[in-house]
């Protein structure tokens, strides 16, 4: 906890340190006294260190290979962390399990399961009640006996901006069909990875049952810069091929195009196939980019889909969120609560 709260910390400054930065951009005067210090400075560091005597720089050099090895201590402790995610990932999965059996209909909760005491706030008064009954006695005549909890993690999807912005219309009739996201880590021994899960019911769009998705992480000192450890981080990703039903690959869309003949001058048209924005573009990455929304949907999603399916969840998102967010202050924002939620992984600074 206590790493974890100097991270946020380092955001904090990081943040402060960019605020100011933009607004002494905005100043010419500053921006020149600015550079006179740091070209004053420039060498400086390094001038200090050459100025030590021989004696004292040798056991500097040994402070630096202590340093070393703190790093690669750390990364056993990273590892041991690791390990303990295993273990609990383990006593999770039967609820998590339970979960999916409600959300597709494969159990239905007895009423004691069912029993849930509102907050007080949440408490409505007697002529709210009256009026959310009839609704829903309508609502229920309209889909008659829905089967476990429609639409559950398409909704969830909505509800999170980070998802969301993935989303396309057409991606929607895909992941109504969307059953559980299970987050796999590696075994013992192995190298250290996670792997998300997509598991889908039989429908008419790809005949895969599972899609994944699996992060490789490493938590190692890197040999030629072992002072920049910081826990473990995501090296890359590797998705799946989807096995799509003839006409339905929504990743591709064709494009009808019209050539002209350069000596002739006659015109034709040619159809193309190009990429098509997709959600499902995540299972085939362009590497990289998506380190973020894997480790949100290992981190936040997976654990708590009920709150993030009902809005909880979002609420005390926002909370996290600039009121007035400029659009540098808000991916700010959002560096700052991906870090803040990050158990370990400091990759995202
Ligand atoms: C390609 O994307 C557009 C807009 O996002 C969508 O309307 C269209 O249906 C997609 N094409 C295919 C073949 O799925
Ligand atoms: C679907 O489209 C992607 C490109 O977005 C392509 O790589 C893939 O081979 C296509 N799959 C099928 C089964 O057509």
């Amino acid at each position: 906890a206590q790493v974890c709260l100097i991270r946020v910390m380092v955001v904090f400054a990081l943040i402060l340190a960019r605020q100011l930065t933009m607004q002494m951009m905005q100043n010419p005067q500053i921006l020149a006294a600015l550079q006179e210090r740091l070209d004053g400075l420039v060498g400086s560091p390094s001038g200090y260190m050459e100025s030590l005597p021989k004696v004292v720089k040798r056991r500097v050099n040994a402070l630096k290979n202590l340093q070393v090895k703190c790093a690669h201590i750390e990364a056993k402790f990273y590892e041991e962390v690791h390990e303990l995610e295993r273990k609990y990932a383990a006593l999770y999965q039967p609820l998590f399990d339970k979960r999916s059996e409600i959300v597709r209909a494969a159990y239905e909760p007895t009423d004691e399961e069912c029993e849930w005491k509102p907050d007080e706030e949440e408490e409505l008064t007697e002529e709210m009640k009256e009026k959310a009954k009839v609704e829903e006695e309508k609502k229920d005549e309209e889909k008659e006996d829905p089967k476990g909890i429609p639409e559950f993690w398409l909704t969830v999807f909505k509800n999170v901006d980070l998802l969301s912005e993935m989303l396309q219309e057409h991606d929607e009739p895909i992941l109504k069909h969307l059953q559980d996201i299970k987050v796999k880590f590696s075994d013992a021994g192995q190298p250290m990875s996670f792997t998300l899960e997509f598991h889908f019911e039989p429908n008419d769009f790809f005949t895969n049952t599972v899609l994944t998705k699996t992060y490789k992480m490493r938590s190692e000192p890197d040999e030629s810069d072992p002072f920049s450890f910081d826990g473990p981080e995501i090296m890359g990703c590797t998705g799946c091929t989807i096995e799509w039903n003839k006409g339905k690959n929504i990743t591709l869309k064709t494009i009808k195009k019209k050539q002209k003949h350069k000596g002739r001058g006659t015109v034709r048209t040619v159809t193309k196939t190009v990429p098509n924005d997709s959600f499902f573009n995540f299972f085939s990455p362009p590497e990289a980019a998506d380190f973020e929304i894997g480790h949100f949907i290992r981190e936040r999603i997976v654990p708590r889909a009920v709150l993030y399916f009902t809005g909880e969840a979002i609420e005390d998102d926002d909370d996290d969120y600039d009121e007035e967010g400029e659009e540098a202050d808000d991916e700010v924002s959002r560096l700052l609560f991906v870090c803040f939620y990050q158990r370990y992984s400091p990759a995202c600074l």
